[in-house]
C-alpha cells in the first residue's frame, strides 16, 4: 500500500507511512480489511461501538434526518426535534434530577466544556478563587488543552506548558484527594475529575468505596464533582451513565463514544441542576459563551437516538452485566502465561492484560508483537503502555471470548518464544 496524506492519530508516523491496516467493512462484532480479512473488533473500535457494527437502523436514522435537515447550529436561541428529543431522553435517563445537556462532538471537547463550566459556575456564584481543577494519577481525558492538563498518563503530557491551576493526586486514594485540597485551601478547587474505571491508563477499577468517598470530599469542600464517563457510560459498566452502581450523583458527568456507538462524532455533559442554575435560572443571566459549530447537531442526534433505541430494545445494559464476569474469567485464564503479570477487570466490559514488567524493560515492544500476533490470528486487541485492553461490542458472544483468548495466547506465546 502506497503513502497516504492521513496523518494519523497516536501513531508513530515514521512506522505507520506506507503499512496502514485498512478497514472497509463491519457486521456486529467483526470489521474486514481490504483484503477481505475478518477480525473480532474485541475493542469496539476505541470503546465505543456497544450495539456492535453495521447496524442499519441507524444509518437509516441518520439517512432520513440528512434528508429533512442534515446540519445547522444551535447557537442562540436556534435548535431542532432532534436535539431536543435527544437530550430530553438524556436528561430522563441521568441519575440526578431536572439535570441540563450540553452537546459537542467527542470527549475531548466536553472535558474542555466541563473545565469551564466549572470555572464559570464559581464565578457567577461569587466564589472566582475556586480555580484549580484537581484529576488522577493514570487518567485519560482526552487531547484538547484542558484534557491534556488533566491527564495523568506522563508520556501524554510532553506538550508543557500546561493549563494553569491543575493538580493531581494518586487515582486510589480519597485520603490523599482529601488532603490535597486542604493544602491548596478548598476556597481555591473547582472541581475534581475521575473515571469511574480508568480506561487508557490502565483498565483499572476503582477500590471498593473509592469513588463513594472521593464524592463526599467533594461535596464536604464544596468542590465540584465530575465523572468522566466517556467510556463507561451507555452500557459497558451495565449502566447509562457509568455511575449509578456506585449510587454516584456527580455535579457534572461527561459522556462520548457509546452515545451513538461512535456511528457518528457526539459527546456532552450532564450538568445538575445546582451546576446549571447560575445559567438558567434567571432571564437576565448573560450567556455561558462557550460552544461549537456542531453542538446539537441533527443528524449526531438521530444516530443517538436511533443507538438508545438498539440498547433499550436489546437490554445491553442487562447484558452488559452478565458480560463482565464473562469477560473476566475468561481473561483471567491468562494469568498462568509466563509474560503476563496481572489482569485487570471485572467492573464492566473492559480488561486489560498486563505484560510482565521485566519483560518489557528488556523489549518494549512486547506489547505491540503481542497485539500484532493476534491480528494475524484475526483478533484486534489494543496495545496499550504494557497491557492489551479489550473492550469488545455489548453484542459479543462466549465464543467470541474463546476466539479473544485463543489468539492472545497464541501472541502471547510467539513472544514469549523469541
Ligand atoms: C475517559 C475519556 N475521556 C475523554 C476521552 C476523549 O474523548 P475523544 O477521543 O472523543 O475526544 C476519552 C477517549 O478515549 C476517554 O477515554
Amino acid at each position: 500500500m502506497g503513502d497516504s496524506s492521513f496523518w494519523h492519530p497516536f501513531a508513530a508516523m515514521g512506522a505507520v507511512r506506507g503499512a496502514e491496516f485498512v478497514l472497509t467493512r463491519g457486521e456486529d462484532v467483526w470489521v474486514w480489511d481490504d483484503a477481505g480479512t475478518r477480525y473480532l473488533d474485541a475493542t469496539a473500535s476505541l470503546w465505543c461501538v456497544n450495539v456492535g457494527h453495521g447496524r442499519r437502523e441507524i444509518a437509516d436514522a441518520v439517512h432520513a434526518q440528512m434528508l429533512e435537515l442534515a446540519t445547522y447550529q444551535t447557537f442562540g436561541d436556534v435548535t431542532n426535534e432532534p436535539v431536543r428529543a435527544l437530550t430530553d431522553r438524556l436528561a430522563a435517563l441521568a441519575p440526578m434530577p431536572d439535570t441540563k445537556i450540553f452537546l459537542g462532538s467527542g470527549g475531548g471537547d466536553a472535558i474542555d466544556t466541563a473545565a469551564k463550566i466549572a470555572r464559570e459556575y464559581f464565578v457567577r456564584t461569587g466564589e472566582p478563587e475556586r480555580t484549580v481543577l484537581i484529576s488522577r494519577t493514570n487518567a485519560y481525558h482526552g487531547t484538547h488543552g484542558f484534557g491534556t492538563s488533566l491527564g495523568g498518563i506522563p508520556p501524554n503530557r510532553l506538550a508543557a506548558p500546561f493549563v494553569p491551576d491543575v493538580v493531581q493526586v494518586a487515582h486510589d486514594d480519597a485520603d490523599a484527594l482529601d488532603a490535597e485540597i486542604r493544602r491548596i485551601g478548598p476556597e481555591k478547587v473547582a472541581m475534581f475529575i475521575a473515571e469511574p474505571v480508568i480506561g487508557a491508563g490502565g483498565v483499572i477499577p476503582p477500590e471498593p468505596g473509592y469513588l463513594e468517598r472521593a464524592a463526599a470530599v467533594c461535596a464536604q469542600h464544596g468542590v465540584m464533582f465530575v465523572a468522566d464517563s466517556v467510556i463507561c457510560g451507555f452500557g459497558r459498566l451495565g449502566s447509562w451513565f457509568g455511575v449509578e452502581r456506585f449510587g454516584l450523583q456527580p455535579d457534572m458527568i461527561v459522556f462520548a463514544k457509546g452515545v451513538t456507538s461512535g456511528y457518528v462524532p457526539l459527546g456532552g455533559l450532564v450538568v445538575s441542576a445546582r451546576v446549571a442554575a447560575p445559567f438558567w435560572d434567571e432571564p437576565g443571566t448573560a450567556a455561558f459563551r462557550h460552544g461549537a459549530t456542531y453542538a446539537g447537531h441533527p443528524t449526531a442526534c438521530a444516530a443517538a437516538l436511533a443507538n438508545l433505541d438498539i440498547i433499550d430494545r436489546e437490554d445491553l445494559l442487562d447484558r452488559a452485566v452478565k458480560l463482565e464476569d464473562e469477560l473476566h474469567a475468561a481473561l483471567g485464564t491468562l494469568t498462568d502465561h509466563p509474560l503476563v503479570a496481572e489482569v485487570r477487570g471485572g467492573t464492566g466490559v473492559l480488561g486489560a492484560v498486563e505484560l510482565d514488567p521485566e519483560r518489557l524493560a528488556a523489549d518494549p515492544s512486547i506489547v505491540a508483537r503481542v497485539a500484532m500476533a493476534a491480528r494475524t490470528r484475526g483478533v484486534l486487541v489494543r496495545p496499550m503502555l504494557g497491557a492489551l485492553a479489550v473492550s469488545p461490542p455489548l453484542t459479543v458472544q462466549t465464543e467470541h471470548l474463546d476466539l479473544l483468548v485463543d489468539a492472545v495466547r497464541v501472541g502471547l506465546d510467539a513472544a514469549a518464544a523469541r
